[in-house]
């Protein structure tokens, strides 16, 4: 039986999973063993997300913006990812959870794509959770790249310039379809949004926590998501006390 504040989860919920590489200093290790131990977090964060009844978790795994770290660690992060993909897949199936890969995988090498790919292929079907992964994600990149889409049907007059709206902006979205994020967490203190999800977070709720991600555990989850309930939504309007925004 789910205690009261865990009924009626958000549909989405969205992380920063940060805090890999400080966690292993701490312990004087190499940040190598940090990512790794993150890796043990998510896996620990996607079953409670799917057993709490999430319906879209967004990990941001790697950003377009992490290129720029040293070559061993781009390389450790990349074998990783495909060891986790390896590993988790069939649990991702067992969990009836659906893969999907957000951010320009085209920059990907070859064989991470790979995997990725042939990950949401195989989960294609599930409908129990999307589990969105950010990987070589950045919102400049993705707002940019719809922006070429759109500038490119406005010249072929498949659109008119009056028909872009809001709407034809987040269809262009690697979320399109999904809902907003409703929650927003990031570990580690830091108190920013590192290009994640800037269009989509209009009206999301920010959650920053202290504890590096290695060290979150599905106890701080869960004391979040309780947390999330008492946040009063407006949406610009004057009051709405229930958290899926709905007027009482
Ligand atoms: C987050 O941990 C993981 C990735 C960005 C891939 P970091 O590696 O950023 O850890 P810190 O911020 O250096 O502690
Ligand atoms: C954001 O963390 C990206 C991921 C968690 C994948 P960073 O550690 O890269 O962000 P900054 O550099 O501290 O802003
Ligand atoms: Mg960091």
């Amino acid at each position: 039986m789910k205690s009261e504040a865990l009924q009626h989860p958000p549909s989405h919920v969205a992380v920063i999973m940060d805090g890999n590489g400080r966690w292993a200093k701490k312990k004087l290790m190499n940040r190598i063993k940090g990512h790794e131990k993150g890796a043990d977090t998510v896996r620990t964060i996607v079953t409670a997300s799917r057993e709490i009844g999430v319906g879209v978790l967004t990990l941001y795994a790697f950003s377009t913006e992490n290129w720029a770290r040293p070559e061993t660690e781009v390389t450790a992060l990349m074998s990783l990812l495909k060891k986790f993909i390896r590993t988790e897949t069939p649990r991702l199936k067992e969990q009836n959870i659906r893969l999907n890969a957000i951010g320009n995988t085209e920059g990907l090498p070859a064989d991470v794509r790979e995997y990725v790919f042939a990950a949401m292929e195989e989960t294609a079907g599930n409908d129990g959770m999307i589990l969105n992964l950010a990987l070589n994600y950045g919102s400049r990149e993705e707002l940019t790249s719809a922006v070429k889409t759109i500038a490119s049907k406005l010249q072929k007059e498949e659109i008119a310039e009056e028909d872009i709206t809001e709407a034809v902006i987040t269809d262009q979205l690697y979320t399109a379809g999904q809902p907003e994020p409703d929650l927003l967490i990031r570990t580690s203190g830091e108190m920013r949004l590192s290009n994640f999800l800037l269009w989509q977070s209009a009206y999301t709720e920010f959650f920053f926590t202290d504890t590096l991600w290695p060290d979150f555990t599905r106890r701080e989850f869960e004391e979040i998501l309780s947390h999330f309930k008492t946040r009063n939504r407006r949406f610009g309007k004057t009051t709405c006390s229930l958290s899926d925004g709905s007027p009482q």
